[in-house]
């Protein structure tokens, strides 16, 4: 379902027309914010499949009606970590497929003149080591906040970290290649460059005040 990127190595990207078609909605700027928080959280739960294609599983036996049946089971507790504001509407796609999951929070602002990223709230599971960790955030721009939760996130104990994104830039990929190169970036899309406000391009415009109607 995902291929990975020629040019960046760290990023697979999805061209499935199913998301290739959701995410052309949600570019789109007539779509409000309604349908643009189903979409966003639609794309994520078919992301998330190929993204746990690898997580490990463990073999258990349970009792159907008819006999015993040897079956598996996710090994590892899985944990979600959205960046706020505009990750939460990925992890509610997530949470959808994966009910099990935890969800860890981190709040971040970038700041509209230097870019940099400021952070707010973090709350996370204290054994975050204990499975797979997925962090989520549509838009990977300058790879600023990206790269800043990643870091938070291995510090905090985290060995096994994947991210799933919406649209990535060049920048940003470039970016979380040099800052985290064990990372593996899921994409629906790159886009061509960031302008001069750090905004991507062609991009959705800012993911979490269209998300929230907050425009
Ligand atoms: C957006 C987006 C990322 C960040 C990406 O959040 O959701 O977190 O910008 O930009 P970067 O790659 O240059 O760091 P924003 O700071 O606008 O917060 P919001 O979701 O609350 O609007
Ligand atoms: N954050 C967004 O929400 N959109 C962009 O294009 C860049 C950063």
């Amino acid at each position: 379902m995902g291929t990975k990127h020629p040019e960046f190595t760290n990023a697979v990207i999805f061209d499935h027309p199913l998301i290739q078609h959701k995410l052309t909605w949600m570019r789109d700027k007539t779509t409000s914010y309604r349908p643009f928080r189903a979409l966003i959280s639609q794309i994520a739960g078919l992301m998330v499949f190929e993204v746990t294609r690898s997580f490990p599983t463990k073999e258990v036996t349970v009792q159907t009606p008819v006999e015993q049946a040897l079956g598996k089971r996710l090994a590892g507790r899985v944990t979600v970590v959205p960046v706020l504001r505009a990750g939460l509407g990925m992890a509610e796609g997530i949470l959808e497929v994966m009910p099990e999951a935890r969800v860890g929070h981190l709040g971040m602002a970038r700041d509209e003149e230097t870019l940099e990223p400021a952070v707010y709230l973090q709350k996370l599971p204290m054994d975050l080591n204990a499975g797979p960790v997925i962090l989520v955030d549509p838009m990977l721009a300058t790879g600023g906040s990206a790269s800043e939760a990643a870091t938070i996130l291995k510090d905090a104990g985290v060995d096994d970290l994947r991210m799933i994104c919406l649209v990535a830039s060049p920048e940003g990929l470039s970016r979380m290649a040099k800052d985290h190169p064990e990372l593996t970036v899921y994409s629906a899309s790159v886009d061509r460059q960031l302008d001069e406000r750090g905004y991507i391009c062609p991009g959705l415009g800012d993911a979490g005040d269209r998300m929230y109607g907050t425009v």
